[in-house]
This record gives structure tokens, sequence and C-alpha cells, in this order.
């Protein structure tokens, strides 16, 4: 029986061996949702970049760039990490260079270890997503992209949801999954009251952010699709197959 492991966040990742696992990079509020928005607006593909600095140089290149820090819209940028911004109906067809404070971080340091597949992971697609890793039948490893390389609540109680639909097919190899699991059956009647009490959640708070992006990516399976890595890039491999 294929097995699950969690990793609460990416500074873990070097205890771990990713290779030939089919690896879900989570990262609920807000990148791997806000990467969920931009395929369904029809995103042609995005380049998951370390840093800002770097990220802009794809001005010159015909990319639309979009960088977050601190939950905040990097100066400068033609976008931050909103999913509402990506709704944006004129990034069709375009190529998001993109960077995020954790995000990002947590998909390139996966790629480096050369995993079998790497899946973008939210509630928005959760049951698209369960149905994929079946399909693959490979050992996963769902890696939380935390917040600075410390644990957070939300990605983790998505990684209890979506263990809890691997279930009875997959088997939890570890405390870090079992207790992801258990965090999710307390709280699978309440997640939003809960992750209203985040740290990421107050932080949002603070910021006077205008968006109510934690319900908006606490929605269950507003998607039927699941992007994943092909080479360097974010992909959206069922709507090419859709044409
Ligand atoms: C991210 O990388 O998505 C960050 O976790 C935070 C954010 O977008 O507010």
């Amino acid at each position: 029986m294929q097995k699950i492991e969690l990793i609460h966040t990416p500074a873990l990742l070097p205890y771990y061996n990713l290779q030939d696992k089919t690896v879900v990079v989570i990262d609920i509020l807000r990148a791997t949702s806000t990467m969920c928005v931009a395929f369904n607006t029809g995103v042609n593909k995005i380049l998951p970049i370390a840093s800002p600095e770097e990220c802009k140089m794809f001005k010159d290149f015909d990319f639309i760039i979009a960088a977050e820090r601190n939950a905040m819209k990097v100066p400068g940028f033609d976008m931050g990490n909103s999913p509402f911004e990506f709704e944006n109906p004129f990034l069709a067809g375009k190529n998001i260079a993109f960077t995020t404070t954790n995000g990002t971080k947590a998909i390139k340091m996966a790629k480096a270890m050369q995993p079998y597949k790497i899946l973008i992971g939210a509630f928005l697609n959760i049951t698209a997503l369960a149905k994929l890793i079946q399909d693959l039948n490979k050992d996963v490893v769902l890696v939380c992209s935390g917040w600075k390389d410390k644990y957070n609540l939300e990605d983790t109680l998505f990684g209890g949801a979506l263990i809890d639909k691997l279930l009875p097919n997959f088997e939890m190899e570890d405390d870090a999954s079992l207790s992801a699991h258990c965090l999710f059956l307390q709280y699978q009647d309440n997640i939003e009251s809960l992750v209203r009490k985040s740290s990421h959640a107050q932080r949002f708070k603070l910021l006077n952010v205008q968006t109510d992006d934690v319900s908006f990516c606490l929605q269950q399976d507003l998607y039927s699709f699941v992007p994943e890595m092909e080479g360097e890039y974010i992909v959206n491999i069922s709507s090419a197959q859709a044409c």
C-alpha cells in the first residue's frame, strides 16, 4: 500500500527523500490557491522564482510579474498574491513570473529533490487532486509551505483533509500525517472558524487586506484540474489535453 508523509515546513525537506514520490506543494494562503485561480482564468504557465529581484528581470521577456512578501504585493510589480487579482481575464494566455514568501520557495526546493511529480494542492481542487494522487499510485509527500520556515495551521489542516480523501487506499507513514488527519477530523465542520484564528488570517487583518482571501481559499472543489510542474514551469496539463 502506498504511503503518505507530511512535512510541516520546507526547512524539514533535507530530512526526507522525495525521489520517485508524488509531491503535493501546499500553500493555502495563498500561493497554491492563487495558482489554481490563475489557470482557471486561462494563464498559460507560471514560473516560480526565488526572489523579487530575479522575478523583475522577466518583465523584459513578456511575462506578467507577480511578487508577494510578508503578505503584501511588492511595489513595482504587476500583481501580488491575492487570488482575486488572478481572476482578471487580461491574464488569459499570459505567462506569469511569480515569487511569494513561502509557496514558490517550497516548490523550488521540492523540485531540486527530483520527485516523480510535483502537484499544486488547494482546497479549491482537493477532490481532483486526491483522484490524481490515487491514479499515479506512488508514495506521496505533502509539503506544507508554512510561514518563513515555521509551522502554519492552514497548510497542515489541508494536508489532513487530503489524507482523509486518500485513506484507506494509502496509509499514513508518520506522526505529522497522523496529527494532520486528527486535526482535520476534529475541525472538519468548522474549518473557516479555525483558520480565521490562524497567524496568517490575523496578519491579513492587521494589514487591512480588503479582499476576503481566507474564505475564498477555503472553498472546496471550485476546480477539477490539478496544476503540476513540467520542467521549470507550472502548467495545467488538463487544459492542454482539452484542446
Ligand atoms: C505565500 O507564499 O503565499 C505566502 O504564504 C503568503 C501570502 O501570500 O500571503
